[in-house]
């Protein structure tokens, strides 16, 4: 790890499985630090996904005191940092007492589907019967994704939830939220904000005018006393209220996908990025132009760059669980040892022994928004072997991937030559392969992992009042390209059988 004498940006990267912070040197990507916690995911029911919030609080500050004990190590003066941003798991949601700070619930995790039954009931609501009822006013689909439906759920079955709405002292807030609220001071004085693309994020904001809207809040039953206040993605938020770093500007906020838009420079129109990380999410920038897929993608707010810049918009394709397939082969079936285990293993068959693996374990999300799809592995006979499991597992994180980018480029009229890549699954060098064969493109590999935190470090740093980061000046570093090593008439075939496994996921029980 490298020293650095000019001026410092740190950057909490709150994810669904980990917190981290890193700092940066100002205007660089160059990791000077790196701190990190694993966190625990809860599984109470089926479908269910929880987390400790205070558990997450307490991990960021855990990093943040870590790396303050690093910068002791390489002689880094802590009055270098001189701003702090943060990246986060989106949708996450979070309801806590404005007073006591403590939470009224776990957060309700992004992945979790035990609201399918109120999206069932919202979707029967719309005079239209049909899911993309909201979608012109907030971008999104009516989807057990969004966190306005978890916080539907939550005044719905949970009584402390509703005495607190109604003793106005509950609070709701995705993790940036939760974190920005605590760490500027909780009930002392914390600020009560998030920013536009984690608002985006709600079912709530008003993708045009980027305001809490009445008539979602009204659709949706959420009293607007509990929102917070929403602030651009790069202006000063607060200071740091307490621990080793107190007094260092919280001035950056961006969902984490978002941020990995920035941190991969895909700051112009017509840029895009997949990352891989728990789900995967390939973003596609719009500039400033508002578009509404036809092809089962997001509108989402991308960034805006200070409370007097202009908002950037993305489509986006989500794929609930990438990265958490790997998970799944170690944790639940006992295949791997580590992620990283599961190469070694696809690389000991040549393909898939055409077994196919449709990891729908929360549904699917893009392009289908099918909550009722889940998890089937067909194709199976008594030649299959783990190695084979391990190897179809990579591909529907690839497949997956080409059906976003289909819907992409059927949304934008432009096929995309090239996909830039990053997160923590592009570690697989079999997958990055994979990925290019099924696509048919070149994809290309970050120069640096990092991206996500170095995005939310340049939004902190290029806030108004720090002014240490020139957002202009960021330039795409070369990365490692993997070109398609398969005529694309293979891969069309490939891709056809697994539609018809998707078809599967989708119909394996008589409705
Ligand atoms: O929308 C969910 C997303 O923000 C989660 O990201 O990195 O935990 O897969 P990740």
């Amino acid at each position: 790890m490298a020293s650095s004498k000019g001026p410092l940006v740190g950057a909490i990267d709150q994810g669904t499985s980990s917190s981290r912070f890193m700092i940066f040197p100002a205007n660089s990507q160059e990791v000077i630090s790196i701190t990190q916690m694993e966190i625990k995911q809860m599984f109470p029911r089926e479908g269910w996904c929880e987390e400790d919030p205070v558990e997450i609080l307490e991990s960021v500050q855990k990093c943040i005191s870590d790396a303050a004990d690093k910068c002791n190590e390489l002689n880094i003066d802590l009055s270098q940092i001189k701003a702090i941003g943060i990246t986060n798991q989106r949708e996450t949601t979070i309801v806590w007492d404005k007073f006591t700070g403590k939470p009224l619930y776990n957060a309700v995790v992004w992945l979790d589907t035990r609201t399918s039954t109120t999206v069932d009931k919202l979707v029967d609501k719309a005079p239209t019967k049909k899911a993309d009822y909201l979608q012109k006013k907030c971008g999104l689909p009516i989807s057990t994704y969004f966190s306005a439906v978890k916080l539907r759920w939550l005044i719905d079955n949970c009584e402390e939830v509703r005495k607190a709405i109604a003793e106005d002292r509950c609070m709701f807030g995705t993790v940036d939220c939760w974190l920005i609220w605590n760490l500027t001071g909780g009930p002392n004085g914390g600020r009560h904000y998030t920013d536009v693309s984690n608002a985006s994020r709600t079912m709530l904001m008003n993708i045009a005018t980027q305001e809490w809207d009445p008539e979602l809040c009204e659709f949706l039953g959420v009293p607007q006393s509990v929102l917070p206040e929403i602030k651009s993605s790069a202006e000063i938020y607060g200071y740091m209220a307490e621990g080793p770093m107190k007094g260092i500007p919280v001035s950056g906020c961006l969902g984490d996908q978002q941020a990995a838009l920035v941190g991969q420079c895909c700051l112009q129109k017509g840029l895009a990025k997949n990352t891989y990380g728990t789900g995967c999410f390939l973003l596609y920038n719009t500039g400033t132009e508002l578009i509404f897929s036809e092809h089962g993608l997001l509108t989402t707010v991308a960034y805006k760059m200070g409370a007097d810049q202009p908002t950037y918009y993305a489509l986006e394709g989500s794929v609930a669980i990438a990265g958490a397939v790997i998970r799944w082969l170690r944790d639940n079936l006992g295949i791997i040892k580590d992620a990283a285990d599961s190469e070694d293993l696809a690389r000991e068959v040549v393909d898939s022994g055409d077994v196919y693996f449709v990891p729908a374990f929360s549904g699917l999300f893009a392009p289908y928004w099918r909550q009722d799809a889940r998890g089937v592995i067909v194709g199976l006979t008594q030649y299959t072997n783990k190695c084979h499991l391990a190897r179809a597992a990579i591909e529907a994180v690839c497949f997956q991937t080409r059906e976003l980018l289909e819907a992409m480029n059927n949304d934008s009229g432009i096929p995309l030559k090239t996909l830039r890549v990053d997160g923590g699954m592009t570690a697989n060098k079999l997958m990055l392969q994979i990925q290019s064969n099924l696509l048919g493109i070149p994809v290309v590999r970050a120069p640096m992992p990092e991206t996500t935190a170095l995005g939310a470090a340049a939004a902190a740093g290029a806030a108004k009042g720090v002014d240490v980061w020139n957002l202009e000046a960021m330039k795409e570093a070369p990365g490692e390209e993997y070109l398609p090593s398969i005529p694309i008439a293979d891969s069309n075939l490939l891709y056809g059988r697994w539609k018809l496994a998707v078809q599967r996921s989708m119909n394996w029980v008589e409705k």
